[in-house]
């Protein structure tokens, strides 16, 4: 079985050799590999059974560093890197030419973010190369929020996972890049919109459904646990089915009642950044639990809830 462990010199090293080794981030926990080495970003897309045309993040430790790999082109994305990095923010930018092609499935533009983790910027600073690291999950799979989802799952593909505990946000980044002059929010993320416009104003969301290769990241049917997952009111589904073969997520006050349910409450107190962090590891559990099917409702579409609404929805599409 994998390493787990809290040791950034063994991780340099084996990311520095062509392995792979399990991050931790403040978002999820993300699957690196040295994003100048084609051969070692190559057997990421294969741990994950990752399509070529979904293209990775590079991680880096500064915006400086950031600037090595690619061009800014535009004040407003520094403006947001130098209010928001280290944080939950990717940004689009104009790719360099010594980042290799594979990572960015051929795109002009790469992915690039400086996580919020004191553990991976000690990496990122011993290893002094980008790290490409989408998250360390199967792909399509709901993203892992703690070394041990991580070791369950890709444990027999990846040299070492990094303990960094658990996740401190539990949503994945924010992504946003500029096009036809526009802030253009491609992912919603731990970073909410509201902030972003508290920065710069208003910003487009372009937050894509499709199989579009050229909208990478929205596929459809994402973050889906195995089993089936239905939206709607608790109280509504659990007229529709038998509450023992449900396992519930909900959020803030439970008016039902469900006889040999499980319910998984995301934050009794309505706390959406409480829901965040929990949702990943709620939809796990659901779906391993000896119920048929997953219930949940959809939480308050303001700030962190955007995120998670469109994370339930996508893991709801079958
Ligand atoms: O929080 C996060 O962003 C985590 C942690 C590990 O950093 N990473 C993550 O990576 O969620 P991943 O690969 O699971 O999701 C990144 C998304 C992908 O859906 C990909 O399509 C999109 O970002 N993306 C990456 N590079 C892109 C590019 N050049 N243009 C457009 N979209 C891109
Ligand atoms: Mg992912």
């Amino acid at each position: 079985m994998v390493e787990i462990g809290i040791n950034t010199d063994t991780a340099a090293q084996i990311l520095l050799n062509g392995g792979l080794v399990a991050i931790p981030t403040e978002t999820v926990y993300g699957l690196a590999a040295n994003a100048l080495n084609e051969k070692a970003v190559l057997s990421v897309f294969e741990a994950k059974q990752r399509p070529f045309f979904d293209p990775l993040i590079i991680h880096v430790f500064s915006i400086e560093k950031a600037m090595e790999y690619a061009e800014f082109n535009d004040e407003r994305l520094e403006k947001l890197a130098k209010t928001y990095w280290p944080g939950p923010l990717t940004l689009l930018l104009t790719k360099k030419k010594n980042i290799p092609g594979i990572v960015t499935s051929g795109l002009e533009r790469v992915a690039v973010r400086v996580p919020d983790h004191s553990l991976t910027l000690d990496l990122l600073k011993k290893v002094d190369v980008p790290l490409a690291a989408p998250s360390a999950n199967p792909f399509g799979y709901v993203s892992p929020t703690e070394p041990k989802h991580v070791q369950k799952q890709l444990g027999d593909k990846i040299h070492y996972i990094l303990d960094g505990g658990n996740c401190k946000v539990g949503l994945e980044s924010t992504i946003v890049g500029i096009e036809d002059g526009c802030v253009c929010v491609y992912r919603l993320g731990g970073l909410p919109i509201e902030e972003l416009e508290k920065t710069l104003g208003e910003v487009k969301l372009l937050i894509n459904n499709s199989s579009d290769p050229k909208a990478p990241g929205q596929l459809k049917n994402h973050y889906a646990p195995q089993k089936k997952i239905v939206i709607g009111t608790i109280a509504g589904l659990l007229k529709l089915n038998d509450p023992a073969k449900t396992a519930i997520i909900c959020y803030g006050s439970e008016d039902f009642k469900a006889p040999g349910a499980t319910v998984f409450n995301l934050s009794p107190n309505s706390d959406l950044k409480e829901a965040a962090l929990n949702l990943f590891r709620f939809l796990r559990l659901a779906d391993e639990s000896e119920h048929e099917m997953i219930i949940c409702e959809l939480l308050p579409d303001k700030g962190l809830g955007r995120a998670i609404n469109d994370r339930l929805k996508r893991a709801a599409v079958t």
